[in-house]
């Protein structure tokens, strides 16, 4: 019987030895994701999606690995072929798995730790691939962590590059890097390294097809985006000058701005460093004066993601999204994790404390710094959700309109757009000079959580996908609006397709045209072969894993039960694995520890972790016309008669900002 055993157990080890795809991590098989809770009976077999998942090495050095899962749609609609969309979070510290589940990705987690479909996903309009970044973060690893954002960046492009490894059959596919919030820093960074990449190629490197930017709520531009906090609070009711902390909350935006002033009266063409603290102070205490005691506990204070919601004090959001209760645990589930073939376990936070609190990006100038480059050679959407408070759409609206790029300042006259989504109204556009910002009606911080269907469609915009409208309103003006559709309907005979009453311009699909001169036209339909034949037997390959698997526990089952016999033994192997079981005890509870220090630090130090690190990091770069303005507030018929009362403000007009104002209001309207 023992002997028995003992020959089976050798042989399946010799077999799984043997196995073509057997032990090396590096093959795409051992990436693949076959099942998860609820995918064979809570998705339509139609929509589940080619995945791979696992943790990719980066570097030996170090023991660094970047945790990637990718979805493919196995229909994929025409348009969306040879696309391949990278996501990253925010943070920095916080998991891509955000993204992956409660935004882009297809799935939502129920409240039974299942998978359920997301409508909206991304996934139809082009393969998407979460990332967590930088080593530490959700279920990425490496014994060091990064401190600043070109270390990141070389990492990340290295992961590019092992990624393509992985995948050869995607390297000449069209890139989109999308993300939000402080990936507003993450992506102009990895996107400006990878336009240098391609023009100056190693031997074997191939370029990166990079083809445009999608930064949401993005932590892009520190200073105008602190400044924008009090206008933003002003216009969304949340504070007017008959609060009594009114006067203290404009004494801080003026020490804001004077900060601000300062830094950039030193050093103005290198950005000087400012405490940015004082900036920050100025969002808390505007929490702090609209905090509602009156209320129930848990409603106290607004949340800074989506000012219509409300949060307990002083979490004030982050306890949101709800769906964060079903996630967590699910990524912390055993069976999960084989799914998702995660062999390092860490167990899953949604953010790092450690990952923050080491990346202070101290040296390296905001990403907004590096846009005017990019911008002469590929386009960036800035989206916003309009109820987000702490990245909100004036701020982003603020820095556009002081930069320069591709020989102008700011957006002209003409270049607003109503936003639709099909016959939906779904925001406004500004756009001119591959520079599109977007302002997202009804939609918060995390705008593929509220608007999943309409946040796809924001790939069409970068596409080139849409429609664009002129019509003459009778009075002499012109109504100016673009069109993007749902999955499928743009073609479709019906109300879409109205002709336009005076011009209609397509959107250019430049994509597929440059789509055509890559070199991987004429190898392409073989390599499709290739994929197909090896995802098959990549999953024979796993059955045939899975049985010798099973056989190897019944053998080692068999083993140890013949030793039982021996106490001896048996101890000794107890305490060796209670040992390690202790160490990774400890060190969880370091992390928990961390995490509760720095809850206790302050208010909104996790809020801002969440979105863009530790009080003291980050240079302000001086911006232009800032320099001997004091606090400036546009005129806006909304915040007129209010600022009216406060002598402590000098109100500038300005008509182009006062249309603007009237728009955004309208949106506020919408949201009520
Ligand atoms: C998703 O789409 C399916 C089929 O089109 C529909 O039955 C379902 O109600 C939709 N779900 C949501 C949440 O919109
Ligand atoms: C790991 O080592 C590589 C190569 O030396 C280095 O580029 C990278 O920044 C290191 N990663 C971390 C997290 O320190
Ligand atoms: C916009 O980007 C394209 C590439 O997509 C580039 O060829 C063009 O020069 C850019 N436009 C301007 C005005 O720089
Ligand atoms: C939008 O179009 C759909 C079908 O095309 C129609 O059922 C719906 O009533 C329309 N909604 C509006 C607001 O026009
Ligand atoms: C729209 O309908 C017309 C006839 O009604 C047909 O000729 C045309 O092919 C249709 N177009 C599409 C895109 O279905
Ligand atoms: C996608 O690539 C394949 C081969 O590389 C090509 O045959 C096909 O036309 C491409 N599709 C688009 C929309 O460019």
């Amino acid at each position: 019987m023992h002997l028995q055993s003992l020959i089976l157990v050798l042989a399946s080890a010799f077999l799984a030895a043997a196995l073509p795809y057997g032990n090396t991590r590096d093959k795409k098989s051992s990436y693949l994701v076959g099942s998860l809770p609820g995918l064979y009976s809570n998705i339509p077999s139609d929509e589940i999606p080619l995945m791979f998942s696992g943790q990719l090495p980066l570097y030996e050095e170090n023991n660094t690995h970047y945790y990637f899962w990718k979805h493919t749609d196995n229909h994929k609609a025409s348009g969306s072929e040879n696309r391949t969309i990278f996501w990253l979070n925010g943070g920095p510290g916080c998991s891509s798995m955000d993204g992956a589940l409660m935004e882009a990705g297809p799935f939502r987690i129920d409240k039974n730790l299942k998978v359920t479909y997301n409508n909206g996903s991304w996934h139809k309009s082009g393969d998407i691939v979460f990332v967590d970044q930088p080593a530490g973060t959700g279920f990425s690893y490496s014994d060091e962590l990064d401190h600043d954002l070109p270390q990141i960046t070389n990492e990340f492009i290295r992961f590019l590059e092992r990624f393509f490894e992985l995948f050869p059959e995607d390297c000449f596919n069209s890139i989109y890097l999308a993300g939000e919030s402080y990936a507003g820093q993450y992506i102009p960074y990895i996107a400006d390294a990878i336009l240098r990449r391609n023009k100056n190629l190693g031997e074997n490197e191939k370029p990166f097809n990079l083809k445009g930017l999608l930064i949401g709520n993005g932590y892009v531009a520190p200073d105008a985006q602190a400044l924008s906090y009090l206008p933003y609070a002003i216009q969304a009711g949340i504070l007017d000058p008959k609060n009594p902390e009114w006067h203290k909350v404009l004494r801080q935006h003026e020490a804001c701005q004077n900060s601000i002033n300062d830094a950039s009266r030193e050093d103005k063409a290198v950005g000087s460093e400012v405490s940015s603290h004082v900036c920050e102070r100025v969002l808390s205490l505007i929490l702090e004066a609209s905090r509602d005691p009156d209320r129930p506990e848990d409603q106290q204070c607004i949340n800074v993601y989506d000012y219509t919601l409300r949060d307990s004090y002083p979490s004030c959001g982050m306890n949101w999204p709800p769906d964060l209760s079903y996630v967590t645990p699910f990524l912390r589930k055993d069976p999960v994790l084989r799914d998702l073939n995660i062999e390092n376990h860490q167990k899953w936070k949604e953010c790092s404390g450690k990952v923050s609190s080491s990346f202070k990006a101290k040296h390296s100038m905001p990403s907004v710094t590096l846009l005017p480059s990019i911008l002469e050679q590929i386009p960036i959407i800035l989206f916003n959700g309009n109820r987000d408070i702490i990245c909100n759409y004036i701020g982003t609206e603020n820095f556009i309109k002081e930069m320069k790029w591709n020989g102008q300042t700011g957006f002209p006259e003409d270049a607003y757009f109503d936003w639709k989504y099909g016959n939906e109204t779904a925001g406004y556009i500004k756009k001119d000079r591959n520079l599109t910002f977007v302002n997202v009606f009804d939609a918060s911080h995390m705008v593929p959580f509220d608007k999943p269907e309409i946040s796809r469609s924001l790939i069409d915009l970068v596409t080139g996908n849409f429609i664009e409208k002129t019509e003459e309103t009778g009075d002499g003006k012109q109504k100016r609006t673009i069109t993007t559709y749902p999955l499928g309907t743009r073609n479709a005979n019906g109300s879409n397709n109205k002709p336009a009453t005076s011009s209609e311009v397509s959107g250019t699909q430049s994509e597929n045209t440059a789509d055509t001169k890559t070199p991987s036209h004429s190898t392409s339909s073989s390599e499709d072969k290739n994929d197909k034949s090896q995802t098959l037997s990549s999953r024979i390959a796993r059955i045939i894993q899975l049985v010798v698997v099973v056989v190897l526990i019944w053998g080692i089952y068999i083993l140890y039960s013949s030793y039982k016999s021996r106490p001896t033994s048996i101890i000794k192997n107890k305490s060796s694995n209670k040992k390690k079981n202790v160490q990774w005890a400890d060190q969880l509870r370091q992390f928990e520890e961390e995490e509760i220090k720095q809850n206790e630090r302050g208010i909104l130090y996790k809020a801002f972790n969440k979105l863009k690190g530790s009080n003291n990091r980050s240079k302000y770069t001086p911006l232009s016309g800032h320099l001997t303005e004091n606090i400036e507030l546009e005129e806006g018929p909304q915040i007129h008669d209010k600022s009216e009362t406060a002598d402590d403000f000098a109100i500038g007009s300005d008509d182009e900002e006062h249309e603007g104002m009237k728009q955004s209001s309208k949106g506020h309207d919408d949201s009520k």
